[in-house]
């Protein structure tokens, strides 16, 4: 029997805040919602720390997999079908792809692959082409469909035009992710109107390209996109919570080392700390379990440990101030002795966290990486690259802009109990400007 064309008997429907319903018709599409591995994605939140800033933050990656989905849907039923660029051979990998593009995400990502060295996307491939239930329900395909799947998310698959539905710099991923964010965390960026996009969406050899009638609605996109950034996903805030964590994560494993005792066992962790993280050990870490321990941690000996994890748990963040890496880095040393004296261990409670972003980019040549470029189909049928007709995306290609913070707990050094004179020598530096 052919599996891509086997449907449900009656339409499946999920609610959706953003994307009203998402619509599934397919038995595979269906399958793969009902595997472990996929339902594990209800337990790791979208946009991990986020939370403790922007309260309504608390979706997961269950729901923005669904509406990425959702948005590959409507692309591939509604916009290509019947064109004759369009290889309709390549619906369901396209869904499937769309779908299972974030499986390998764990607990607070970004903080894990810092500290513990593991690689998410290292797993998505993992999971696609292990012994679990998303291989098994994909093999019912054919025998080599995992493995197209897996090149698709992994941008090696030879049809392009499939690879940039959910990795280009206009996609059904960041699409679906700048809207659902934007939902949640209730600011008023991050809206732009996807019905028009989709509406002058046209499939290409290679690559998905808008016509040029639709340029304003992809401005407003890249726009949102640039703001979303700045206002929400670099807070200051979250990535003072980010700090706190990926100090605990690193506590931990340097006690772990030293053959500290915990009072609880990390059992979850050790195959972290050693860095040979199996499949198996993967697929059971989410975030209920890592708050789990950072709960019990707060109860252990080691008094590094139990504060930041006491810090983490009831949102007593680090205080931050601008940090100017070029002109500072002196300061950052002079600071770092003066809380030796003051008893504060700088490897924990002073850092240094810089985020970046570049919210448009063409490919110029001679540069290593190619960023490919959003293409707007002209009446004449000719390609033009964005930027050459929209001013307001030409004012913002290819610059990126950082910004470096550096973190500090005040609490701790304002509290005059002890060492009072170095504290206040160190507060009267940070304050400074
Ligand atoms: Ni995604």
């Amino acid at each position: 029997m052919d599996h891509t064309q086997l449907k449900l008997s009656e339409e499946k429907v999920f609610k959706d805040p953003v994307h009203r319903y998402v619509h599934v018709r397919d038995k595979i599409i269906w399958s793969l919602i009902g595997t472990k591995e996929f339902q594990r994605l209800r337990r790791i939140k979208q946009l991990g720390t986020t939370y403790l800033t922007f309260h309504g933050a608390e979706h997961s990656r269950f729901n923005h997999s669904l509406g990425v989905y959702e948005i590959v849907r409507r692309i591939v039923d509604d916009v290509f079908e019947g064109r004759p660029e369009w290889n309709e051979q390549e619906r369901l990998l396209s869904l499937c792809a769309a779908l299972l593009h974030d499986l390998g995400h764990g607990p607070f990502s970004h903080s894990f692959e810092k500290v513990y060295h593991t690689d998410h996307e290292l797993f998505t491939r993992k999971i696609i082409l292990g012994n679990t239930e998303v291989n098994e329900v994909l093999r019912q395909v054919s025998l080599d469909f995992p493995q197209k799947v897996a090149d698709v998310i992994g941008k090696t698959y030879p049809d392009k035009l499939v690879v940039s539905l959910i990795s280009s710099q206009i996609d059904a991923d960041r699409m679906d992710y700048l809207q659902r964010d934007a939902y949640f965390t209730g600011v008023s960026y991050g809206h732009f109107d996807m019905e028009r996009i989709l509406r002058v969406m046209r499939p290409r050899e290679d690559q998905v390209v808008f016509k040029s009638t639709g340029m304003h609605a992809v401005e407003d996109y890249i726009m949102s996109r640039y703001q979303m950034y700045w206002q929400v996903y670099f807070h200051p805030v979250t990535r003072s919570a980010e700090v706190i964590l990926t100090k605990i994560l690193q506590r931990a494993k340097a006690l772990y080392e030293s053959s500290y005792h915990f009072k609880y066992q990390p059992l979850h962790f050790i195959s972290l700390f050693e860095e040979n993280v199996t499949l198996e050990d993967y697929l059971k870490l989410d975030e209920p379990v890592i708050l789990y321990y950072f709960q019990m941690w707060e109860e252990e000996e080691d008094n590094i440990l139990s504060d930041l994890c006491y810090r983490f748990m009831n949102r007593n963040l680090l205080k931050y101030v601008e940090f100017d890496p070029a002109n500072q880095y002196k300061l950052l040393g002079t600071l770092e002795e003066l809380f030796h004296k003051a008893e504060i261990d700088p490897d924990y409670y002073l850092a240094v966290d810089s985020s970046s972003d570049l919210p448009y980019d063409f490919y110029r040549p001679g540069e290593e990486e190619e960023r490919l470029p959003i293409h707007l189909s002209m009446s004449d049928g000719e390609l033009h690259e964005l930027s050459r007709e929209s001013t307001i995306v030409e004012a913002i290609s290819g610059k990126r802009r950082t910004d470096h913070k550096l973190y500090y707990p005040e609490d701790l050094l304002t509290d005059y109990s002890k060492h009072a004179e170095i504290k206040q020598q160190i507060m009267s530096i940070l304050k400074k400007d």
